[in-house]
C-alpha cells in the first residue's frame, strides 16, 4: 500500500521516534508498505516520520529496487563509531527539488535490529554511510537542511515558500 510522503514543514518530521518494542506482522506490513513507497518515489530512503509515523523504523535500498540484496531495514537503529568526513549533495524525499551539499562520517558503523528484533551490525562508506546518516537523523526528527549553513537554508526555505505560494509543494 502506498503511503504518503509527508513534506516539510510537517512537525511529525521534527519529531524524535519512539523505540520500537514490538516484532510482529503489523510492523513487516509497514516496512512493506515504507519500501513501496519509497520505490514509487525513486528513493534510496525512507524513514518513518516521512509516512507520518514517529517510530525509530528507516529502510534504505541504494538500488532503489534493482537489487534484492540492497533492500535493507533498521529498527532501532544507532551509530556506535563514525570516522572520516564526506561533503556531498543531498536531497531527502520531504523535500522536493532541494538538494544541499552537507558534510557527513565517511564511514559509520550501524548497531540496529531486524524484523525479528534481532540486534545485527553493519558498516557503511560513501553512500551507505551518508544514507544511514541522513535516516538516523529523521529518526532524531534531525532534517539536513539543518546541518548546512544559516544562508543556505534560508535560501532553500525562501526556494520552499515560492513553491507552496506556486502549488508545487503541497
Ligand atoms: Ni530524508
Amino acid at each position: 500500500m502506498l503511503l504518503k510522503i509527508v513534506k516539510y514543514p510537517d512537525p511529525i518530521l521534527q519529531k524524535p521516534g519512539e523505540p520500537v518494542t514490538e516484532f510482529n506482522d503489523e510492523l513487516r506490513k509497514f516496512v512493506d508498505d515504507m519500501f513501496e513507497t519509497m520505490y514509487h518515489s525513486q528513493g534510496i530512503g525512507l524513514a518513518a516520520q516521512q509516512v507520518g509515523v514517529a517510530k525509530r523504523i528507516t529502510v534504505i535500498d541504494l538500488s532503489c529496487g534493482k537489487d534484492p540484496a540492497d533492500k535493507r531495514v533498521f529498527i532501532n537503529p544507532e551509530i556506535i563509531e563514525r570516522s572520516g568526513k564526506l561533503y556531498d549533495e543531498e536531497g531527502c524525499l520531504s523535500f522536493p527539488e532541494i538538494r544541499e551539499k552537507v558534510q557527513r562520517a565517511a564511514h559509520v558503523r550501524v548497531r540496529a535490529q531486524d524484523l525479528d528484533g534481532k540486534w545485527f551490525e553493519i558498516d557503511g562508506e560513501d553512500l551507505l554511510s551518508r544514507c544511514l546518516q541522513h535516516e538516523i537523523d529523521h529518526l532524531d526528527g534531525v532534517l539536513f537542511i539543518f546541518r548546512i549553513s544559516a544562508l543556505k537554508r534560508d535560501l532553500a526555505l525562501r526556494k520552499i515558500r515560492k513553491m507552496q505560494r506556486d502549488g508545487t509543494w503541497d
